[in-house]
């Protein structure tokens, strides 16, 4: 049976074990300089409704180094953007295609593709949810601490997709997580609910950063305000004005502790400029994980790798 990769919490810890040593081999392999194609004359077909650096590189170079071939198709010029259903366009993709991304707003519109599909689909990050992100983000964690038991993470910021992603993996991963946000941007109620209640671990949601990021081994944020919430932009300024991770918010951290972004970052913002380009920040390292893990990620999803 097909699989897909719509969220964390829906990956088995087979899965997840497996996604993640395949990706430290996948970059050995890598950095040793040896090919390896398994992919080769496959095609993933990726869609964006949304902007990307990180993703879509990672995705198309990622297709290209495992042999297959990654196809850009923007919103803008198919005709899913005029009104094709996600359905009919899912249906025809299986037919041309060995794999699907797709980078849009809605949750279901991910999920009625891969309900349509005859081929994997993949979340390449919707307002609820960026799955790759995150498993990548537990691979650089085990890189740099030696595993994701117990660690103890702090995402200072918005509950937005990034934060509802860490919910949904410590349903799975026995971090422990501690969230702040300010009142009236909490994490979908939803996954907030479940991970306060069915965490492999502990999910704890603050209001003041500085508590958050007590004895934290990682310190985690993003953007205040990510993409289609732009007319919010000056609203979320205000609202999130302590919610950034600076000199004083990394004191209160482990001496230890890295600093992770997803990036894009804001400088000025969630993050100053002197901790993102400071001696604790892992942001460029994590950022090249997002090579390796997708590379992981399509190799098992779409078949060249023996499950
Ligand atoms: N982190 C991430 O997904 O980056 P992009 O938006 O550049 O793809
Ligand atoms: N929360 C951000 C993440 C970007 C990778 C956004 O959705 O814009």
């Amino acid at each position: 049976m097909k699989k897909d990769l719509l969220n964390v919490s829906g990956l088995n810890a087979a899965d997840l074990i497996s996604i993640l040593d395949h990706a430290g081999r996948i970059k050995a392999w890598h950095k040793e300089g040896r090919e390896y194609t398994p992919l080769k004359g496959k095609t993933l077909g990726m869609i964006f409704y949304k902007s990307s650096t990180r993703t879509r590189l990672s995705f198309e170079v990622g297709m290209y180094q495992l042999g297959g071939l990654a196809i850009f198709l923007s919103n803008r010029d198919i005709q899913l953007g005029r009104g094709e259903t996600e359905e009919d366009t899912a249906k025809i993709m299986s037919r041309y295609l060995d794999g699907i991304m797709v980078r849009t707003f809605s949750q279901e519109s991910v999920e009625a593709f891969a309900r349509t599909a005859a081929i994997p689909v993949i979340n390449g990050l919707t307002d609820l949810l960026h799955p790759c992100q995150i498993l990548s983000d537990l691979f650089t964690i085990k890189e740099k601490k030696g595993g994701c038991e117990g660690v103890r993470i702090a995402y200072i910021g918005d509950g937005n997709n990034i934060a509802n992603s860490w919910i949904d993996a410590a349903l799975r991963v026995p971090i422990h997580l501690r969230l702040a946000c300010p009142q009236g941007y909490d994490p979908d109620r939803g996954f907030l609910a479940r991970g306060e209640k069915e965490a492999a671990a502990k999910v704890e949601l603050f209001r003041d950063p500085s508590e958050a990021a007590d004895g934290a081994d990682v310190l985690y944020t993003d953007v205040w305000t990510s993409m289609g919430q732009e007319a919010e932009k000056d609203a979320r300024a205000e609202a999130f004005r302590n919610f950034q991770i600076n000199r004083r918010i990394v004191e209160q951290a482990r001496k230890d502790a890295i600093v992770m972004h997803c990036l894009p970052a804001h400088r000025g913002e969630e993050i100053t400029s002197e901790v993102i380009d400071g001696p604790r920040s892992v942001v460029l390292d994590q950022a090249e994980n997002r090579l390796h893990v997708q590379k992981a990620v399509m190799d098992i999803l779409m078949g060249g790798k023996e499950k």
